[in-house]
């Protein structure tokens, strides 16, 4: 069975600390960050350097969400899908956590930042998962903003681990089938301690989702650009979280 992360380090869920924010700020922004490789080919650079860039796109949109007041940053940072990329590419793009967390992590720590991670292990080489540990281990009290990477991430086989789980309960007659409720489901998700995201962003043009938060995403706001990732800044983000504050949600009911 595929190990999560969180078993991994075994790591007691500490209590929420999501911080109460305005309706206008979204609490959850969640980010498909798209477009390194196209970045770096407009600029006649390999595709690395347009992972590297994007890595610091990172600490800059840190930044401005925590100044923004948002409370959960979800980073869709390598997906079980990215593995069919050349072992080179996925060899840097594995290194960048390590890379990322020795130049910030120190300011992260300053800034009350809680880092986390959602994903697998399997694969994932384990100075990279040591560096995760690390950092998790070292802001888990923090209580400001909360940067969770997705990191060898899916969401098909995020919902298919958590209904073998809710399947194990019936098998062993701990739960009835007519007990399984959408809650059943939510809570056996690796990311069952945060809620839903308000917002999504997919930066780089494409409109899709990629296999992301495919559960949680039921009724987040979208919100799309043609910036590539490594060009994104605060003002995009604001453009972004100034969208959601225009939008009523519904949630399938009336206005
Ligand atoms: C998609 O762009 C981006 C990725 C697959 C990787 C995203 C990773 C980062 C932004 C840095 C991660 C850093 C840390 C600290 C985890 P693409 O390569 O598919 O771009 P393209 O569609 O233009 O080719």
């Amino acid at each position: 069975m595929i190990k999560f992360f969180q078993s991994w380090l075994d790591k007691k869920k500490s209590p929420s600390t999501v911080q109460e924010t305005s309706d206008i700020i979204p609490k959850h922004v969640a980010i498909i960050m798209d477009g390194n490789g196209r970045w770096a080919r407009k600029l006649g650079l390999p595709r690395v350097v347009g992972h590297r860039n994007g890595m610091m796109a990172i600490k800059r949109v840190t930044i401005a969400a925590d100044e923004m007041g948002i409370s959960i940053l979800t980073l869709y940072a390598f997906s079980t899908e990215n593995w069919k990329r050349p072992k080179d590419e996925v060899d840097y793009l594995m290194s960048l956590p390590q890379e990322f967390l020795a130049l910030e992590l120190e300011e992260l720590i300053q800034k009350n930042v809680q880092v986390r991670m959602m994903g697998h292990t399997e694969g994932v080489p384990s100075s990279t998962l040591e560096a995760l540990r690390e950092a998790i281990v070292k802001t888990k009290n923090n209580t400001g903003l909360i940067l969770n990477f997705a990191f060898n991430y899916g969401g098909r086989h995020e919902i298919v681990e958590s209904v073998k789980k809710v399947a194990a309960l019936v098998q062993s007659g701990e739960m009835s089938i007519d007990d399984i409720t959408e809650d059943t489901i939510q809570s056996h998700l690796i990311s069952n301690d945060l809620p839903d995201p308000d917002l999504l962003i997919r930066t780089g043009k494409e409109l899709r989702l990629s296999n992301f938060m495919l559960w949680q995403t039921a009724y987040s706001e979208l919100w799309f650009t043609d910036i590539y990732w490594p060009a994104f800044k605060e003002e995009h983000l604001r453009e972004a979280v100034a969208s959601y504050g225009q939008r009523t949600r519904r949630y399938g009911g009336l206005s």
